[in-house]
């Protein structure tokens, strides 16, 4: 691959500008402008330090999304100081095939290392797919890259100090504890007896060559040698359905295994409410939905610590962004309050317990902390996202949603924060769509009516159903081509063919009911044996996206503002992020904006969780949204349901 001189950005080039738009200017050959729409994928291999392939992660995400993010949100450490803002020129990449180069690439690169495919991952845009070589990390930061753009300095709160003391003499007769802490000079922890019964061995046994770790202000153990590369925490987004788990090199601000599997409460229903009703009918229920997220914890942190090669003992810390429900619930508590009017939570800001109460085999004194909630259904997962996002932060007019059964919605001017919580049932998950499915192997994820049907099936094996994004996807090209009204009725039979000749036979009956034909296995296939989009789907996908767009809509009107104000809308959560930006705007899930006012945020409430690990001041940000955030109640509105019928619609 060439690159002429004459070919690239001029000045006027800002990675601002790249920001807010979401676009880099477009230069290779196979590289467009995204529209909102499909899936790539990233094959990144990440190289050790004599640069030879170490390891492979295969990662899937959203059209648009840069290079440095994607290997971010997925725990994959690239270099970088700058927080991905392009102006460290650490985040150095090789890339298969040709693909767009920046002025700040020609700064950073030779002539030879831009033919050769190296560029900044944070200038780069994936809009195809991309092989990456990441080459090890050369630096060891003063800060990390966590969260949406967001730069964290490193101060976790997991610190080690190793001293070397003189031993006691009779000259010297200072005990233990004030001979240890009077070589610490810049921290002043406390110690307890556990730390006490330990001292005199370890100490003694190491020839008074010891590594203090401390824990906030506690001193929780003395190790022998110096330990102060091994320090690590985890932190958990604790879904109601998938739980994912990082583990951070807290010293570093790296992440260094990631794992992820289904809530092992499952059985107990899909979502919070049926779990709720779960302790509420049987007495016995509220302790084994406590051992289930025990049990789902302890399973991805021993895989992370086995994936890592970290010792598990060397796992100070956790930090867990749940909501509600499955904060109280880990905890033990009893969740019943939150399941009714008028839905009260036993404290906003959950203690600080041992990880070892949560059942976790990390070092014997870990700390596990937990974020605090905004009410029963804005709970530590966004406030979590909210600190990934820098909804506090931020001056513009931005609009955060976390779609999922319980969608979660914030809205910030710049000046005030408004969250509420609407109900949008399970569609979004599959749940009660004819051919729903979870976003596994076999579901369709990415639809396109052409004069034909095109389908992005996950694992690319034959289509089995369809899954949230696939259900979006499907009805908003539907409404595009004219086969569903306004209303979401499909059109007449007779009128079929002057709207969409090519498609019309694939609208057919399944006994009463009118389906569209997205799959069929073989041509003589019966409909019953079709993956099909029905017209009770679209109802179901039609009430959802009118409780999250009443939502959004009675909060704008709240702060006095048009949807036409929203200057970004972060789509959040492991659905909400891969919906196409596009079809959520045409089907009004989101207001009517450019696309590019759209963006894929990712997990956010695992990096909200991964930033409190690894910055007490962060942290202490998270607190402080519990004052600067309102909670307004939508349920008790009179004007509700008007808004949720005016919202049904697909109006274009
Ligand atoms: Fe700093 Fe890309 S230039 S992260």
């Amino acid at each position: 691959m060439t690159t002429d001189p004459a070919d690239l950005p001029g000045d006027d080039f800002s990675l601002d500008d790249v920001r807010r738009e979401g676009l880099l200017p477009a230069r290779g050959a196979e590289s467009a402008p995204h529209d909102g729409t499909g899936r790539v994928e990233l094959a990144f291999t990440i190289e050790d330090a004599d640069g030879a392939p170490a390891a492979q992660r295969s990662v899937r995400v959203p059209p648009g999304v840069t290079v440095f993010d994607s290997a971010s949100w997925n725990g994959i450490a690239i270099d970088s100081t700058c927080g991905g803002h392009g102006t460290c020129h650490k985040c150095k990449v090789r890339i298969d095939g040709p693909t767009p180069t920046s002025k700040h690439d020609v700064r950073t690169f030779t002539r030879q290392q831009l033919d050769d495919g190296w560029r900044l991952a944070c200038l780069v845009q994936a809009t195809r797919d991309l092989a990456v070589d990441v080459p090890p990390l050369t630096t060891r930061p003063k800060a990390a890259t966590v969260g949406v753009g967001r730069q964290v300095i490193l101060r976790p709160a997991v610190q080690k100090r190793y001293v070397e003391l003189d031993e006691p003499s009779l000259a010297d007769q200072r005990p233990d504890l004030p001979r240890l802490l009077g070589a610490i000079d810049d921290l002043a922890p406390t110690a307890d007896l556990h730390v006490l019964r330990r001292l005199p061995t370890v100490l003694r046994a190491a020839d008074f060559k010891v590594t203090a770790v401390i824990v906030d202000e506690d001193l929780i153990d003395v190790e022998p040698g110096d330990t102060t590369g091994q320090r690590y925490a985890i932190a958990f987004d604790l879904g109601t359905t998938t739980v994912v788990a990082t583990l951070m090199d807290v010293g570093t601000g790296t992440p260094v295994a990631v794992a992820s599997m289904l809530n092992k409460q499952q059985p107990f229903g899909g979502d919070v409410i049926t779990r709720i009703s779960a302790t509420m009918m049987d007495p016995e229920a509220l302790p084994r939905l406590q051992q289930a997220a025990a049990d789902t914890l302890a399973q991805l942190a021993t895989q992370v610590c086995r994936e890592g090669g970290v010792d598990p003992e060397h796992v100070y810390e956790v930090a867990v962004a749940g909501n509600a429900t499955m904060t109280a619930l880990v905890l033990g508590i009893d969740p019943e309050p939150l399941g009714v009017a008028p839905f009260i939570m036993s404290s906003a800001q959950p203690p600080t317990v041992l990880a070892s109460d949560l059942g976790l085999t990390l070092h014997p004194r870990a700390r596990a902390m937990f974020f605090p909630a905004l009410g029963a259904y804005v709970g530590g997962d966004i406030v979590a996202g909210m600190l990934a996002t820098g909804m506090d932060r931020d001056k513009r007019t931005r609009l955060f949603i976390d779609v999922g059964t319980n969608c979660e919605i914030v809205v910030s001017n710049g000046d005030r924060i408004l969250a509420t919580a609407a109900p949008a049932g399970p569609a979004f998950e599959g749940g009660a769509i004819r051919c729903g499915m979870r976003a596994a192997d076999g579901a369709i994820e990415v639809i396109r009516l052409t004069d034909t049907v095109d389908l992005t099936v996950i694992g690319e094996v034959e289509p089995k159903g369809l899954c949230g994004s696939g259900l979006v996807d499907a009805v908003a090209e539907l409404v595009r081509v004219g086969l569903l009204d306004s209303s979401g009725r499909f059109i007449p039979d007779e009128q079929a063919p002057d709207v969409a000749p090519k498609l019309a036979d694939r609208l057919t009956m399944i006994g009463q009911e009118r389906v569209f034909v997205l799959h069929r296995p073989h041509p003589d296939a019966e409909p019953e044996d079709c993956v099909v989009l029905s017209q009770r789907d679209v109802r179901e996908l039609q009430f959802a996206k009118a409780a999250i767009s009443t939502g959004w809509t009675l909060l704008l009107e709240e702060l006095g503002l048009e949807h036409r104000d929203v200057q970004q809308v972060l789509m959040a959560g492991s659905f909400g992020s891969y919906i196409s930006p596009a079809s959520a705007v045409r089907i009004g899930l989101v207001p009517k904006l450019p696309v590019l006012r759209i963006v894929s945020a990712g997990n956010v409430a695992g990096e909200g969780a991964k930033m409190a690990l690894l910055s007490i001041r962060e942290r202490a940000g998270a607190d402080a949204l519990l004052r600067e955030v309102t909670y307004v109640e939508l349920s008790d509105r009179t004007d509700f349901n008007d808004r949720f019928v005016d919202q049904l619609g697909f109006h274009g």
